[in-house]
Protein backbone atom coordinates (compact mmCIF):
# COMPACT_ATOMS: atom_id res chain seq x y z
CA UNK A 1 0.00 0.00 0.00
CA UNK A 2 1.23 3.81 -1.11
CA UNK A 3 2.36 6.10 2.09
CA UNK A 4 -0.43 8.21 2.46
CA UNK A 5 -0.68 11.74 3.33
CA UNK A 6 -3.53 12.52 5.22
CA UNK A 7 -4.25 15.57 7.53
CA UNK A 8 -4.26 14.91 10.90
CA UNK A 9 -3.91 10.91 11.67
CA UNK A 10 -0.90 8.72 11.48
CA UNK A 11 -1.83 5.19 9.95
CA UNK A 12 -0.58 2.55 11.50
CA UNK A 13 -1.13 -1.03 9.01
CA UNK A 14 -0.97 -4.52 10.51
CA UNK A 15 0.32 -7.27 8.28
CA UNK A 16 -0.93 -10.38 9.02
CA UNK A 17 0.92 -13.48 7.30
CA UNK A 18 0.00 -17.47 7.23
CA UNK A 19 2.57 -18.27 9.79
CA UNK A 20 1.62 -16.01 12.32
CA UNK A 21 4.21 -13.09 11.85
CA UNK A 22 2.82 -9.91 12.26
CA UNK A 23 4.64 -7.00 10.66
CA UNK A 24 3.92 -3.26 11.58
CA UNK A 25 4.76 -1.06 9.39
CA UNK A 26 5.00 2.35 10.55
CA UNK A 27 3.63 5.05 8.14
CA UNK A 28 3.80 7.25 11.07
CA UNK A 29 7.50 9.51 8.43
CA UNK A 30 4.31 11.14 7.26
CA UNK A 31 2.00 13.05 9.51
CA UNK A 32 -0.71 14.82 8.55
CA UNK A 33 0.47 16.80 5.41
CA UNK A 34 4.19 17.71 7.23
CA UNK A 35 7.42 15.10 6.54
CA UNK A 36 9.28 14.48 9.16
CA UNK A 37 11.83 11.76 10.14
CA UNK A 38 12.45 10.43 14.02
CA UNK A 39 16.00 10.44 15.05
CA UNK A 40 18.39 8.29 17.14
CA UNK A 41 20.99 9.73 18.99
CA UNK A 42 23.36 8.81 21.50
CA UNK A 43 23.17 10.76 25.19
CA UNK A 44 25.90 13.82 24.72
CA UNK A 45 25.28 13.82 21.03
CA UNK A 46 24.04 15.69 18.38
CA UNK A 47 20.35 15.14 16.37
CA UNK A 48 18.03 17.57 14.38
CA UNK A 49 14.08 17.43 14.30
CA UNK A 50 12.96 18.82 10.85
CA UNK A 51 9.39 19.26 9.68
CA UNK A 52 8.62 20.17 5.82
CA UNK A 53 5.09 20.59 4.46
CA UNK A 54 4.43 18.48 1.86
CA UNK A 55 3.14 21.65 0.25
CA UNK A 56 3.38 24.94 0.29
CA UNK A 57 1.02 27.08 3.20
CA UNK A 58 0.66 30.76 3.54
CA UNK A 59 1.85 30.13 7.61
CA UNK A 60 1.81 32.89 10.49
CA UNK A 61 3.90 31.20 12.66
CA UNK A 62 5.68 27.37 13.76
CA UNK A 63 5.40 26.16 17.49
CA UNK A 64 7.57 23.38 18.50
CA UNK A 65 5.80 21.39 21.60
CA UNK A 66 7.55 18.29 23.51
CA UNK A 67 4.95 15.53 25.09
CA UNK A 68 6.03 15.59 28.84
CA UNK A 69 4.40 13.32 31.10
CA UNK A 70 1.44 12.88 28.90
CA UNK A 71 1.02 16.71 28.33
CA UNK A 72 2.14 18.99 25.41
CA UNK A 73 4.44 21.56 26.24
CA UNK A 74 5.51 24.86 24.35
CA UNK A 75 9.21 24.55 23.63
CA UNK A 76 9.92 27.06 20.88
CA UNK A 77 8.02 29.58 18.80
CA UNK A 78 9.07 31.33 15.46
CA UNK A 79 6.76 33.95 14.21
CA UNK A 80 7.50 35.44 11.18
CA UNK A 81 7.01 38.75 12.46
CA UNK A 82 8.72 38.33 16.23
CA UNK A 83 11.00 35.88 15.15
CA UNK A 84 12.61 32.68 17.46
CA UNK A 85 11.81 32.29 20.89
CA UNK A 86 12.88 29.39 22.67
CA UNK A 87 11.26 28.61 26.06
CA UNK A 88 13.25 25.85 27.76
CA UNK A 89 16.96 26.78 27.14
CA UNK A 90 17.72 24.21 29.80
CA UNK A 91 17.44 21.66 26.79
CA UNK A 92 19.95 22.96 24.94
CA UNK A 93 18.86 22.89 21.73
CA UNK A 94 18.50 25.78 18.84
CA UNK A 95 16.33 26.25 15.91
CA UNK A 96 18.80 25.17 12.97
CA UNK A 97 16.20 26.15 9.98
CA UNK A 98 14.47 29.49 10.49
CA UNK A 99 11.72 29.72 8.35
CA UNK A 100 7.50 28.80 7.94
CA UNK A 101 8.14 26.69 4.90
CA UNK A 102 10.36 24.33 6.43
CA UNK A 103 11.61 24.33 10.59
CA UNK A 104 14.30 22.67 12.29
CA UNK A 105 15.72 22.49 15.56
CA UNK A 106 19.02 20.61 17.05
CA UNK A 107 19.65 19.27 20.36
CA UNK A 108 23.75 19.45 20.47
CA UNK A 109 23.90 17.70 23.81
CA UNK A 110 21.13 15.22 23.79
CA UNK A 111 20.26 14.57 27.51
CA UNK A 112 17.82 11.69 28.60
CA UNK A 113 15.35 14.23 29.04
CA UNK A 114 15.27 15.07 25.56
CA UNK A 115 13.93 11.51 24.76
CA UNK A 116 10.39 11.50 23.56
CA UNK A 117 8.04 12.87 20.63
CA UNK A 118 8.03 16.64 20.03
CA UNK A 119 4.70 18.29 17.61
CA UNK A 120 5.95 21.18 14.82
CA UNK A 121 2.42 22.93 14.24
CA UNK A 122 2.60 25.46 11.17
CA UNK A 123 -0.22 27.62 11.89
CA UNK A 124 -1.62 28.39 8.10
CA UNK A 125 -3.80 30.57 6.49
CA UNK A 126 -6.41 29.10 5.75
CA UNK A 127 -6.31 25.78 6.18
CA UNK A 128 -5.50 25.93 9.58
CA UNK A 129 -3.13 24.16 11.17
CA UNK A 130 -0.60 21.38 9.77
CA UNK A 131 1.53 19.19 12.12
CA UNK A 132 4.11 16.95 11.85
CA UNK A 133 5.48 14.38 15.08
CA UNK A 134 9.29 13.93 14.67
CA UNK A 135 10.42 11.28 18.00
CA UNK A 136 13.74 11.29 18.94
CA UNK A 137 15.42 8.27 20.72
CA UNK A 138 18.00 8.99 23.11
CA UNK A 139 20.50 5.79 24.22
CA UNK A 140 23.42 5.44 26.06
CA UNK A 141 26.32 3.45 25.39
CA UNK A 142 26.25 -0.24 27.59
CA UNK A 143 28.46 -0.68 30.44
CA UNK A 144 28.44 -4.18 31.84
CA UNK A 145 30.12 -6.00 34.69
CA UNK A 146 30.16 -9.04 36.65
CA UNK A 147 31.14 -9.41 40.55
CA UNK A 148 31.25 -12.93 42.46
CA UNK A 149 32.67 -14.77 45.16
CA UNK A 150 32.81 -17.99 45.64
CA UNK A 151 33.04 -20.79 48.71
CA UNK A 152 33.03 -24.62 48.96
CA UNK A 153 29.15 -24.53 49.32
CA UNK A 154 28.10 -21.76 46.80
CA UNK A 155 28.89 -19.13 44.25
CA UNK A 156 27.27 -15.77 44.51
CA UNK A 157 27.54 -13.17 41.65
CA UNK A 158 26.18 -10.03 40.70
CA UNK A 159 25.85 -8.88 36.85
CA UNK A 160 25.58 -4.99 36.63
CA UNK A 161 24.69 -3.67 33.44
CA UNK A 162 24.04 0.44 32.34
CA UNK A 163 22.76 2.08 30.05
CA UNK A 164 19.46 3.47 28.33
CA UNK A 165 17.34 2.43 27.46
CA UNK A 166 16.69 0.18 30.77
CA UNK A 167 19.05 -2.74 30.27
CA UNK A 168 17.17 -5.93 30.88
CA UNK A 169 19.21 -8.83 32.48
CA UNK A 170 18.16 -12.51 32.66
CA UNK A 171 20.46 -15.71 33.94
CA UNK A 172 20.74 -18.98 32.33
CA UNK A 173 21.93 -21.21 34.65
CA UNK A 174 20.70 -24.31 36.31
CA UNK A 175 18.57 -22.91 39.43
CA UNK A 176 20.25 -20.44 41.81
CA UNK A 177 18.19 -17.79 44.22
CA UNK A 178 17.74 -14.53 42.04
CA UNK A 179 16.87 -10.77 42.94
CA UNK A 180 17.10 -7.35 41.09
CA UNK A 181 17.29 -3.49 41.73
CA UNK A 182 18.03 -1.21 39.95
CA UNK A 183 18.99 2.92 40.51
CA UNK A 184 18.31 5.73 38.20
CA UNK A 185 21.38 7.83 37.25
CA UNK A 186 21.94 11.47 37.50
CA UNK A 187 22.68 11.48 33.80
CA UNK A 188 19.35 9.52 33.63
CA UNK A 189 20.90 6.16 32.50
CA UNK A 190 19.84 3.17 34.49
CA UNK A 191 21.80 0.81 36.71
CA UNK A 192 20.31 -2.79 36.59
CA UNK A 193 21.69 -5.03 39.51
CA UNK A 194 21.03 -8.75 39.20
CA UNK A 195 22.14 -11.21 41.68
CA UNK A 196 22.81 -14.71 41.98
CA UNK A 197 23.10 -17.81 44.29
CA UNK A 198 24.06 -21.10 43.33
CA UNK A 199 24.39 -23.85 45.80
CA UNK A 200 27.44 -25.69 44.23
CA UNK A 201 27.73 -28.26 46.79
CA UNK A 202 25.84 -31.06 45.29
CA UNK A 203 27.41 -30.13 41.79
CA UNK A 204 30.10 -32.72 40.62
CA UNK A 205 30.99 -31.19 36.93
CA UNK A 206 31.80 -27.68 36.23
CA UNK A 207 29.13 -25.17 36.03
CA UNK A 208 28.65 -22.31 33.90
CA UNK A 209 26.84 -19.01 34.93
CA UNK A 210 26.13 -16.68 31.97
CA UNK A 211 24.42 -13.64 32.49
CA UNK A 212 22.69 -12.20 29.70
CA UNK A 213 21.96 -8.26 29.18
CA UNK A 214 19.75 -7.22 26.02
CA UNK A 215 19.86 -3.86 25.07
CA UNK A 216 18.95 -2.32 21.88
CA UNK A 217 17.58 -5.32 20.19
CA UNK A 218 21.59 -7.04 21.07
CA UNK A 219 22.34 -9.50 23.64
CA UNK A 220 26.13 -9.68 25.90
CA UNK A 221 27.13 -12.99 27.96
CA UNK A 222 29.16 -12.56 30.85
CA UNK A 223 30.06 -16.04 31.76
CA UNK A 224 31.65 -17.42 35.03
CA UNK A 225 32.70 -20.58 34.79
CA UNK A 226 32.53 -22.71 38.43
CA UNK A 227 34.57 -25.49 38.71
CA UNK A 228 32.91 -28.58 40.13
CA UNK A 229 33.03 -30.32 43.53
CA UNK A 230 35.54 -33.35 42.75
CA UNK A 231 37.41 -32.27 40.32
CA UNK A 232 40.32 -34.44 40.17
CA UNK A 233 41.32 -35.85 36.48
CA UNK A 234 40.06 -39.10 37.79
CA UNK A 235 36.78 -37.98 38.34
CA UNK A 236 36.54 -36.27 34.31
CA UNK A 237 38.11 -39.62 33.30
CA UNK A 238 35.47 -41.55 34.89
CA UNK A 239 32.67 -38.77 33.46
CA UNK A 240 33.46 -39.17 29.84
CA UNK A 241 33.85 -42.99 30.09
CA UNK A 242 30.34 -43.23 31.38
CA UNK A 243 29.05 -40.63 29.12
CA UNK A 244 30.71 -42.63 25.58
CA UNK A 245 29.40 -46.35 27.73
CA UNK A 246 25.61 -44.99 27.76
CA UNK A 247 26.10 -43.59 24.15
CA UNK A 248 27.66 -47.27 22.95
CA UNK A 249 25.18 -49.58 25.33
CA UNK A 250 21.63 -48.96 23.07
CA UNK A 251 23.57 -50.52 20.01
CA UNK A 252 24.13 -53.83 21.67
C1 LIG B 1 10.67 29.40 1.90
O1 LIG B 1 10.66 30.63 2.54
C2 LIG B 1 11.74 31.48 2.20
C3 LIG B 1 11.64 32.73 3.01
O2 LIG B 1 10.70 32.65 3.99
C4 LIG B 1 11.76 31.75 0.72
O3 LIG B 1 12.87 32.54 0.38
C5 LIG B 1 11.79 30.46 -0.05
O4 LIG B 1 11.69 30.71 -1.43
C6 LIG B 1 10.67 29.57 0.40
N1 LIG B 1 10.81 28.28 -0.23
C7 LIG B 1 9.91 27.80 -1.05
C8 LIG B 1 10.18 26.42 -1.59
O5 LIG B 1 8.92 28.41 -1.35
C1 LIG C 1 26.08 18.21 28.23
O1 LIG C 1 25.14 17.94 29.25
C2 LIG C 1 25.70 17.37 30.41
C3 LIG C 1 24.55 17.02 31.36
O2 LIG C 1 23.54 17.95 31.32
C4 LIG C 1 26.70 18.30 31.02
O3 LIG C 1 27.28 17.73 32.16
C5 LIG C 1 27.79 18.63 30.00
O4 LIG C 1 28.68 19.59 30.51
C6 LIG C 1 27.15 19.17 28.71
N1 LIG C 1 28.18 19.31 27.70
C7 LIG C 1 28.26 20.37 26.92
C8 LIG C 1 29.36 20.35 25.92
O5 LIG C 1 27.51 21.33 27.03
C1 LIG D 1 26.12 7.96 33.03
O1 LIG D 1 26.32 7.62 34.39
C2 LIG D 1 26.74 6.28 34.60
C3 LIG D 1 26.76 6.04 36.10
O2 LIG D 1 27.30 7.10 36.79
C4 LIG D 1 28.10 6.08 33.94
O3 LIG D 1 28.53 4.75 34.14
C5 LIG D 1 27.98 6.36 32.46
O4 LIG D 1 29.25 6.26 31.85
C6 LIG D 1 27.41 7.75 32.21
N1 LIG D 1 27.18 7.90 30.79
C7 LIG D 1 27.50 8.98 30.11
C8 LIG D 1 27.29 8.93 28.65
O5 LIG D 1 27.92 9.98 30.66
C1 LIG E 1 22.89 -26.75 49.40
O1 LIG E 1 22.90 -28.17 49.17
C2 LIG E 1 23.23 -28.93 50.33
C3 LIG E 1 23.35 -30.40 49.90
O2 LIG E 1 22.25 -30.86 49.18
C4 LIG E 1 22.17 -28.71 51.40
O3 LIG E 1 22.50 -29.43 52.56
C5 LIG E 1 22.07 -27.22 51.71
O4 LIG E 1 21.02 -26.97 52.62
C6 LIG E 1 21.83 -26.39 50.43
N1 LIG E 1 21.91 -25.00 50.75
C7 LIG E 1 21.07 -24.11 50.24
C8 LIG E 1 21.31 -22.68 50.64
O5 LIG E 1 20.15 -24.42 49.51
Amino acid sequence: MPPKVNEGNCSLWIFQNLIGYIILIDLCRIQGAVITHNKDVELGGKATLRCTPSKLYETIQVTWLKQINGSLVNIAVYHNVSGPKVFRPEMQFNFTVLGLNETAITFWNASIQDNGCYQCIFNTFPSGPVTGKPCLSVYAHLDTFIHYKTSETHTSATCFATSFPRPQISWHTPGGKMNETQVTNPNGTVTVMSGIFVNTSRSQAEQELICRVKHRGKEVDLKLALPGRGHSHQNHAVLILLSIMTMVLPIN
